[in-house]
């Protein structure tokens, strides 16, 4: 790799020979303002918003389509560029509704964040004088459009050509009048149809299960691993809790590893979420009378054939503190992995076929995943839900869901709710955050192995 040394606005930088200007200065973090462009799916040179001056060439040109010279000299802060922009905006914005308040892309809407930085104009067309196009048009299980919104970037449309192949999405009409629209007899039913909400610049695709539920200011985004599968896809979760109501999540939304997930995730994990919240077991528990329960029954098999449970999504601190108890009685250490096996949910995108995030952790522990035998004198279950299917004379279950029925059930964190260690598919390992605080947490996993061993 050769390095060249460019300007910008007068500052020396040394980039890669014959890289695309607009990647240089994104690497570079160099504010340029772009509709069009996208890292994942390319250029496509239709918005002209990325427009910088070059010394020696008559007119601004696009970085998008510009590559990286030695001695090149940009301007991307100009009186002439600006202008430029200024005017592409206000082209952008004649038939746009600017209906911000009710838009659930303010706050992170490209349009709204470049008119302030250099649109402020006045207005040239009156509301009345604009394109209708449709509204709340249904494009699928899981997006809507609002076609007045959309500054046709076309970045949904390529990314149905380029990414998922599906092709699904295309511009119908000419000039002015032209609106993004499915082809017709086909929806967007995709897996992966939710990311068109990501990468549109403004509030076009907005996504069914978010629209309307929160100002995306008052959300706090947390780095995290999703937990839909082995893949390990990398996620923000954003959280809020609002005034007398509990910390809730509200949406999940890709976040860039270019070793793992690229830019993307699939809309099951997306939207899984959901069961963190629901049928959730939080029942307040006295720890004494836990502590006593559960010392009876472990008393009373002290002797007999008894297995542990684990299951394959929790952490690997997790995994470790179990192993030592399950060893500590002498049980036998167990995870059915076939639980986990969904051969239809494979895909040559991200996902894979077992739905639990940390099976490489169970197989790195030695943690025996072929089980047929399953009658014991005693199953102490940590949230697998294989336990549903063994036979057992006593039981203790400690659970996040009120999944399960045993003699001694013992509420726990849901992954969201702790932290911890994640091993993926490549056995890559990853750190998951803590997300929410629930107003009555209950006690983690190894919280309570502390207070019972
Ligand atoms: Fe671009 Fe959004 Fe319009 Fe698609 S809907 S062309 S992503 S602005
Ligand atoms: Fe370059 Fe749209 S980003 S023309």
């Amino acid at each position: 790799m050769s390095l060249v040394t460019i300007s910008v606005d007068g500052k020396h930088m040394n980039v890669e020979d014959g890289k695309l200007l607009i990647d240089a200065l994104i690497e570079n973090q160099i504010d340029l303002p772009y509709f069009c462009y996208h890292e994942a799916i390319g250029a496509e040179g239709n918005c002209r918003m990325c427009m910088v001056e070059i010394e020696g060439q008559k007119r601004p040109q696009i970085a998008c389509d510009t590559f990286v010279k030695e001695g090149m000299e940009i301007r991307i802060d100009s009186p002439k560029v600006n202008k430029v922009r200024q005017d592409i905006l206000e082209l952008e914005l004649i038939n746009h509704p600017v209906d911000c308040p009710t838009c659930d892309q303010a706050g992170e809407c490209s349009l709204q964040d470049y008119y302030m930085d250099y649109g402020l104009y006045d207005s040239h067309i009156g509301k009345s004088e604009k394109n209708k196009k449709g509204k709340k048009v249904d494009l699928g299980r899981n997006v809507m459009l609002d076609q007045e919104r959309c500054v046709l970037c076309t970045r949904c449309v390529r990314f149905t050509q380029k990414i998922t192949k599906t092709g699904e999405l295309g511009v119908a009409h000419r000039g002015d009048h032209s609106y993004i629209t499915t082809v017709p007899g086909r929806g967007m039913e995709s897996e992966y149809s939710m990311n068109v909400v990501d990468l549109c610049p403004v509030g076009a695709l907005t996504s069914k299960d978010f629209r309307f539920n929160q100002r995306v200011w008052f959300l706090k985004p947390v780095e995290s691993i999703c937990h839909g599968c082995t893949k390990g896809c990398n996620i923000y979760v954003d959280h809020n809790k609002e005034k007398y109501k509990d910390d809730m999540i509200f949406r999940i939304r890709p976040r860039i590893n270019k070793e793992i997930n690229g830019h993307f995730i699939c809309d099951y994990g997306r939207l899984s979420y959901k069961t963190i919240h629901e049928n959730r077991y939080m029942e307040k528990v006295e720890k004494d009378e836990i502590k006593e329960k559960f010392d009876s029954i472990i008393a009373k098999n002290k002797t007999t054939k008894t297995a542990v449970l684990v299951d394959a999504s929790l952490y690997l601190e997790e995994m470790a503190t179990i192993l030592q108890y399950a060893e500590s009685i002498g049980a036998e250490l167990l995870c059915p992995s076939e639980t986990y096996l969904d051969e239809s949910f494979e895909d040559d995108m991200l996902r894979t076929k077992y739905k639990c995030s940390n099976l490489q952790g169970i197989k790195s522990f030695d943690i025996t995943t072929e089980v047929s035998d399953k009658e014991y004198d005693l199953v102490i279950n940590f949230n697998h839900p294989d336990f549903v299917n063994f036979k057992a004379k006593q039981s203790i279950s400690f659970q996040t869901h009120n999944n399960f029925e045993a003699d001694l059930k013992i509420p726990v964190a849901a992954h969201a709710e702790t932290s911890g260690t994640l091993l993926n598919i490549d056995n890559v390992k990853q750190y998951c955050n803590k997300i929410i605080e629930p107003n009555d947490p209950v006690l983690t996993i190894n919280e309570w192995m502390e207070y019972l061993r």
